[in-house]
């Protein structure tokens, strides 16, 4: 008589028994070409400083960035996002509309030696306004949505013709894509893809960027132009509104506490999304890492395969360059 003892229905542990048989099964992989990498720029030459709240993130000079392309695009990398630091910054932010400003001059070294690479630039004022806020501000302290529309069509004319290959407005302007897009076709820049920062949320996550690209706001805070975290389905108006606004692609952000957001757009839209890995998450993980609590580099990829499991198509991440590293040498898929 057989008295066998009852079994599970299942065992889903068979198909985890080896490292080979996990990667038959695996259900996603990340490709260095769907990783982006941020850059901060600044003016002068042989300049490269690192961030002190982001380990591994630097202010760089045009020829400082233009040889890190190379080297990210040796790793596999073929994209990368511009944030500019300029010399002088006003109420207006009239720096931001420099032909020959940070940005500008960071587009063309990096053209120059790495003409292949895809150059995203981030479009925004609050690097560029001496209060820290994304537009001008009207008589009462608030950013004048309207009056920020123009000047972002003109910032994105000066940086289309500075060469930038894709258009990234981060600003949360009401009617900011169109604006946009109708100062590009007005231009003769039809061609010229947006991604915009479709929801994006007010978040204490942004920290350590801001310490990077000197942009922290001097009085009060981003809450009534971004979003607030706790709305969800609004993300989803934002993200179709810009859709119909003329955007090519759209942005969740930040990523690792959106990752419901970004199931939610993936779901309802087929464009192409991306994700933005803000700094305060890569900081986090880096300085857990550094006190020996976490396994810093296996936290940053298991990260960055939740972010792709939850729908994103490419990442915004600071941790491109060592996570393309590690893709190359497979411990993704060990
Ligand atoms: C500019 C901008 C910000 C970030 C990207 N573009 C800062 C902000 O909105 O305060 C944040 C990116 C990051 O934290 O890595 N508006």
């Amino acid at each position: 008589m057989n008295e066998r003892t009852p079994e599970p229905a299942h065992r889903l542990r068979r198909l985890r028994s080896s490292a080979g048989m996990r990667a038959l099964v695996r259900e996603h992989r990340l490709h260095p070409a769907e990783l982006v990498l941020p850059l901060f720029a600044v003016t002068g030459r042989g300049v490269c400083r690192e961030v002190s709240s982001m380990p591994g993130v630097f202010r760089e000079s045009p020829d400082m960035l233009a040889e890190h392309v190379q080297r990210a695009a040796e790793l596999g990398i073929r994209s990368v996002m511009l944030f500019g630091l300029p010399d002088g910054k006003d109420h207006e932010g009239r720096s931001a509309l420099d032909p020959a400003g940070v940005v500008p001059q960071a587009l063309a070294a990096i053209k120059k030696a790495a003409p292949e690479v895809v150059r995203i630039a981030d479009l925004c004022f609050c690097e560029y306004t001496s209060h820290g806020h994304c537009g001008p501000l009207d008589a009462a302290g608030h950013v004048d949505n309207d009056a920020t529309l123009a000047l972002l069509g003109q910032q994105a004319e000066v940086l289309a013709a500075a060469g930038a290959d894709v258009i990234a407005p981060s600003g949360m302007m009401d009617g900011m894509v169109a604006a946009i897009r109708r100062a590009l076709d007005g231009g003769g820049h039809e061609m010229l893809p947006i991604l915009s920062y479709a929801a994006k949320y007010a978040s204490a996550f942004y920290g350590p960027f801001r310490d990077a690209a000197d942009s922290a706001p001097t009085f009060g805070d981003r809450r009534a132009y971004q979003m607030d975290p706790a709305n969800g389905r609004e993300a989803l108006r934002e993200v179709a509104l810009d859709l119909e606004e003329g955007a090519d692609m759209v942005m969740v952000k930040p990523a690792l506490p959106c990752l419901d957001i970004i199931r939610a757009v993936r779901e309802r839209h087929d464009v192409p999304l991306a994700a933005y890995q803000v700094s305060g998450e890569y900081s986090m993980i880096a300085a857990a890492g550094a006190c020996g609590w976490i396994d810093a580099p296996r936290v940053m990829r298991e990260s960055l395969i939740a972010i792709r499991r939850a729908g994103a198509d490419m990442i915004i991440t600071y941790a491109a360059e060592s996570a393309s590293r590690e893709i190359r040498e497979g411990r993704f898929d060990a």
